[in-house]
């Protein structure tokens, strides 16, 4: 197991850039599955969980071959013959769960190991199944699996997302585009993640109305063709180093390769905190990347504190909490993070108050007084998201830390440390 020693403070200047996006990348996976020809998808991050889902996708007779060094992946489920994802498969990787809209829209039935527990609180998949059975299939539970079945055309059916969800949005489309004559899903996410996996479905031929809104209708194809397309950059890793850029007073960094349009509110809770900011659209680089950007982040030497509520998208994302409430840490005055969409992902907040962080948590919210001078310690990632926040503080905080566990880091962020230490990071993996 790695743990991060971690020297600071260390002011950060240089250009970092954006990898393909986890989120978006996992999605397109699974659609790969509803079609016997070939699919090639490039800009896919080195990431354990892609490694994880491509052993999934192996597992239903799948050839999967992931060329890392290129970043692009190939999947040809010309072979699929089990329609079945293993508990011991699944229980490494919540997402793995779209096989169930995969293979339901792909065969028609399926046996999917429902995803364990989670770092924080419940993540039911309730919504997931409801709407299975809204369009028409048989769901049954036993033994910790789902047995999904359907007939090849299911009637006109729809259903509305309470509250709206990501996952379930992209199971239920995967499970509609062959199958439903026509499904209308209200309430659906508009993450760019929906959006990409949409319009990679539309390119395979898919009839898909509504994409980029809230009311998805899906009128069933007779089959798909195959898909060569670019993954889009990690909107929440760009997030991740803008952030990272303005803990230190005297840092200025360029983050490049990712999208100002897949933001949603964050840059304007970003400008908020006083920082310097310019924007510079890229040229599109040969190849794959398309419409992407760069931005100059030059920290002010105070930070004012800003309090922002995540939302759905176009809202301040969740998966930008933590990171953000780190910084607040080092702002002038009181501030206050409230996650509406997980009411109890504050695991990070006992590990920043061990840094030196004057920070609580107050029910669905955590209060932070800034500024606060952080001091090294060791601390414990708990989850992808709470992980990079204590690397970012260690890199605040006086002295040498130990970030412990951070195979968690790995599942989400592209070679984090070597990207940091190239704009003045001091971290050093070491192997437990
Ligand atoms: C996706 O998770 C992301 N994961 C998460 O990122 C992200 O935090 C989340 O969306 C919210 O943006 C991937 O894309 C692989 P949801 P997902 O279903 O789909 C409730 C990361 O760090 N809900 O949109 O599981 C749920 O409890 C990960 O990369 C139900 O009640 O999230 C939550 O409160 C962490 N019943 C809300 O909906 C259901 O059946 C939103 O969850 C499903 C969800």
């Amino acid at each position: 197991m790695d743990k991060f020693i971690v020297q600071g403070p260390t002011p950060l200047h240089g250009t970092i850039s954006v990898s393909g996006s986890k989120n978006a990348a996992l999605p397109l996976m699974a659609a790969a599955l509803l079609t016997d020809e070939i699919c090639i998808i490039d800009n896919i991050p080195r990431l354990q969980d892609i490694r994880t889902f491509s052993g999934v996708i192996r597992g239903t007779g799948t050839d999967v071959t992931f060329d890392e060094a290129s970043n692009r992946l190939v999947i040809d489920a010309g072979t699929l013959t089990k329609a079945e994802a293993p508990y011991d498969l699944v229980r490494k990787m919540r997402a793995s769960f779209y096989m169930l809209g995969a293979l339901a829209g792909r065969c028609g039935q399926a046996k999917v190991s429902l995803p364990g527990g989670c770092a924080w609180g419940p993540r039911p998949v309730d919504l997931h199944l409801k709407g299975l059975e809204a369009m028409g299939y048989e769901i049954r539970q036993e033994a910790g699996y789902i047995f999904l079945k359907g007939p090849d055309t299911l009637p006109p059916s729809s259903f509305k997302l309470q509250p709206s969800s990501v996952g379930a949005t992209v199971n239920l489309v995967l499970a509609a585009v062959l199958r439903s004559e026509e499904f209308t899903l209200h309430h659906a996410a508009m993450e760019p993640d929906v959006v990409q996996l949409c319009e990679a479905l539309q390119q395979m031929g898919a009839d898909i109305e509504g994409v980029g809104t809230s009311v998805l209708r899906i009128r069933k194809v007779d089959r798909l063709n195959g898909l060569q397309f670019a993954n889009a950059p990690d909107r929440i890793e760009a997030g991740t180093y803008l952030l990272a850029g303005i803990m230190h007073p005297e840092s200025s960094i360029t983050v490049q390769n990712f999208r100002l349009s897949e933001m949603g509110t964050f840059m304007e809770e970003l400008q908020k905190t006083g920082v310097f900011l310019s924007m510079e659209a890229l040229s599109d680089a040969p190849g794959h990347f398309r419409n992407l950007d760069s931005v100059t982040i030059t920290a002010p030497s105070k930070l004012n504190a800003v309090s922002v509520n995540t939302e759905i998208y176009p809202g301040f994302p969740t998966d930008l909490q933590a990171q953000w409430a780190t910084v607040m840490t080092q702002a002038a005055g009181q501030s206050h993070v409230c996650d509406t969409i997980y009411m109890d992902r504050f695991s990070y907040v006992p590990e920043l108050a061990r840094l030196g962080a004057d920070v609580r948590v107050e029910r669905d919210r955590v209060l932070i007084q800034g500024p606060k001078t952080l001091n090294g310690a060791s601390v414990m990632s708990t989850d992808l998201r709470a992980s990079v926040s204590l690397v970012m503080a260690a890199m605040m905080a006086k002295g040498s830390s130990d970030v412990l566990r951070v195979y968690h880091l790995d599942r989400g962020y592209e070679e984090l440390e070597v990207k940091l230490n190239q704009i003045g990071a001091r971290i050093e993996r070491v192997s437990e």
